[in-house]
């Protein structure tokens, strides 16, 4: 059920409601109400040790929930409104252990969309996970939403997300000194170098231990279907520079990996929608950029993991 900006704020004083923001879709609840956080991951079916990201208007307002910023906050910062999410020592006095699964830090993000920050200076912070089913790719409008959570579930329409992607999520390493991705995502990491002075390394979660960030302990981004990168399928998923031997459906182009970003879930989805059970996946593509990000999430999607 597509409501306004006007309902989205009446409802968010109780209850859980579905926004837009540059990245993907999310279920937001306040920060400060955790009858609604509970719900939220009661609707996802989420497990309880995965934290939120805490969604602010402003910086100013990650400076009052948060504790410390280490070196290099104030270069990362100016990355703000837009798609990263810094985890920072959180005021564990003001962030409800919900909202953190219990941990010291929590995750922060002040979105770029207008309409989702315009929301945010009337409610106050909000905690905003992906609106999708724990486990499968996240919604980039709000039919995806209505798919997930059913056609009466209220969904602040922003239309299509810009971006396509998750943010993505950095923490400091005081090991090292430098700031290190959790989890990569719409801003590359050739932008972060760019900011850091350094390249920020890229933390992959080693088996068997508790990784960093909760969230990639859980399976991830995969539809129902089958995704495989070999030609035993019902449907290609690709290029349109490339031919396939299958019918195909397409990311976008090899020149334009916003393009494909923008897609990603939409096309996964689709594969649902359209019933197919096997596809294949072309994964053919660069490795540098965005791409980087689009490989991560294929690669997860293909091992449902
Ligand atoms: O673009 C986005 O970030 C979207 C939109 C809606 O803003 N949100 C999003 O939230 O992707 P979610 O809940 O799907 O992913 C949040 C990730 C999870 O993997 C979680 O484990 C990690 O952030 N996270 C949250 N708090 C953390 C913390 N204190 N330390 C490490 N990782 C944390
Ligand atoms: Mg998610």
């Amino acid at each position: 059920m597509r409501i306004d900006l006007t309902e989205a704020c009446r409802l968010l004083k109780d209850d859980v409601v579905a926004i837009p923001t540059e990245t993907v879709y999310g279920l937001a609840a306040s920060l400060y109400d955790p009858k609604a956080i509970d719900k939220i991951f009661l609707l996802k079916g989420r497990p309880r040790k995965n934290p939120l990201i805490v969604h602010v208007a402003s910086e100013e307002e990650v400076l009052n929930l948060s504790l410390s910023q280490p070196p290099g906050y104030e270069k990362l910062k100016e990355l703000w409104p837009g798609p990263i999410t810094l985890i920072l020592k959180a005021d564990t006095a003001k962030i409800p252990s919900l909202a953190r699964a219990g941990l010291p830090t929590a995750a922060f993000r002040v979105p770029a969309l207008p309409l989702a920050r315009e929301l945010i200076k009337k409610t106050g912070p909000l905690v905003v996970p992906s609106a999708n089913l724990s486990g499968t790719p996240s919604s980039t409008e709000p039919r995806h939403v209505e798919e997930d959570f059913g056609k009466n579930f209220p969904v602040l329409d922003g239309g299509t997300c810009q971006k396509g992607l998750e943010s993505t999520i950095l923490s400091y390493n005081d090991a090292t000194a430098r700031w290190q991705i959790l989890r990569q995502g719409a801003v590359t990491p050739e932008m972060l170098t760019h900011v850091l002075g350094y390249p920020p390394e890229v933390v992959i979660p080693e088996s068997g231990k508790d990784p960093e960030c909760p969230g990639q302990l859980f399976r991830h981004y995969a539809p129902k279907a089958t995704l495989t990168v070999t030609a035993d399928a019902e449907i290609a998923v690709g290029f349109k520079e490339r031919t396939y031997t299958l019918p195909v459906l397409l990311l976008g182009s090899l020149e334009n990996p916003e393009e494909v970003a923008h897609n990603l879930y939409f096309v996964l989805r689709e594969l649902d929608e359209r019933g197919i059970k096997r596809a294949q996946i072309d994964l053919d593509f660069p490795t540098t950029g965005l791409w980087t990000t689009l490989r991560e999430r294929l690669m997860k999607a293909l091992h449902k993991g």
